[in-house]
């Protein structure tokens, strides 16, 4: 027998506030999303399993969570036993009727795990590691640099352009964005002192380019803009190689801190007045591996 269309719900509860949820266990899980920017719908869908002869619905199982990003359902499982192995039962019918469906019977214990999926990888150690809020995901990141690069590929349609990184914090940021942009494109790297306390120091470049930019279409590629010292000072010392064009594109703009005002022709996203991490950004060399761009908590942050 066939199944019969899917009961879907036109707008399925995205938040902990909208929705209802049956177990304490559900809203933990979607707690645990929230925390990580991993959008999800609460029982967004019904699927019918079993049918009477005169077509009514005599069996349907409605999934916990589904998670867009994933095109994944999930299913959480309580501790009794018997519930269990009805829902195994039910699952293993689903799959039979609805084998496009992604389906995974999740335990408390397992969430941790399925996060790791998202590049969230080592979940515990981020939050003993300090992190107090995930501004942007993994997979946020990953949808927005996708856009940048599309975009740059259009504007540059036709051109070479060179990137050139600034190090370290743009390393992740310019790794990704390269790939998603389809271009011949060349890629050059500097490192400029910062700020560290010792007011005797200027800013000034700690390693210069390879490629000599003259008569190149460069696209200076930058984590965060701050104050905009750094940048400003940087692009005076490209504008004097004469090349084609100068652009910037940065991945956050901090723009509320700006003293130097200049003009920004990409950027990934707007950041509130917070020192952030993760995704190629430090604080104090640390945090660079996080998958997501994140807030320190304060006590870490504190730390000398
Ligand atoms: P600016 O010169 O003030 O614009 O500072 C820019 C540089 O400071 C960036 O390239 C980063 O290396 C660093 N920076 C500024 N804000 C942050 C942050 O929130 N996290 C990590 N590094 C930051
Ligand atoms: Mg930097």
């Amino acid at each position: 027998m066939n199944a019969r269309p899917l009961v879907v719900k036109a707008h399925p509860p995205s938040s902990i506030e909208d929705a209802r949820f049956a177990h304490e266990s559900e809203e933990e899980f979607a707690g645990v999303l929230d925390f990580y920017g991993v959008r999800w719908q609460y029982e967004p869908r019904t699927f019918p399993l079993k049918h009477a002869d005169d077509g009514r619905m005599i069996e349907a199982f409605s999934p916990d969570f589904y998670l867009p990003d994933l095109d994944l359902y999930i299913e959480i499982t309580t501790l009794k036993q018997g519930l269990v192995t009805d829902k195994h039962r039910k699952l293993r019918r689903l799959q039979e009727l609805y084998p496009e469906v992604q389906i995974k019977l999740l335990h408390k214990k397992d969430y941790l795990s399925l996060l790791s999926k998202y590049g969230i990888g080592g979940v515990r150690e981020a939050e003993s590691m300090g992190v107090r809020e995930v501004l942007f995901s993994a997979s946020q990141i990953e949808r927005r640099v996708n856009e940048l690069g599309a975009q740059i590929g259009r504007d540059y349609a036709g051109k070479e352009p060179l990137f050139v990184g600034v190090l370290k914090g743009v390393t992740c940021f310019m790794a990704d964005l390269m790939r998603h942009t389809a271009l011949p494109l060349s890629i050059d790297f500097m490192t400029i002192s910062s700020y560290d306390g010792d007011r005797s120091g200027a800013v000034r470049i700690v390693q210069d380019l390879t490629e000599n930019i003259s008569g190149r279409d460069v696209l200076v590629i930058e984590d965060v803009i701050d104050t905009g010292m750094t940048l400003n000072h940087l692009l005076r010392q490209l504008e004097v190689r004469s090349p084609a064009t100068l652009r910037v594109c940065t991945l956050l703009d901090k723009r509320a801190r700006r003293l130097v005002e200049l003009p920004l022709d990409y950027v990934g996203f707007e950041v509130p007045d917070e020192f952030v991490v993760g995704y190629g950004l430090d604080y104090r060399q640390r945090f660079r591996n996080l998958p997501f761009i994140a807030t320190l908590r304060p006590d870490v942050l504190q730390q000398t």
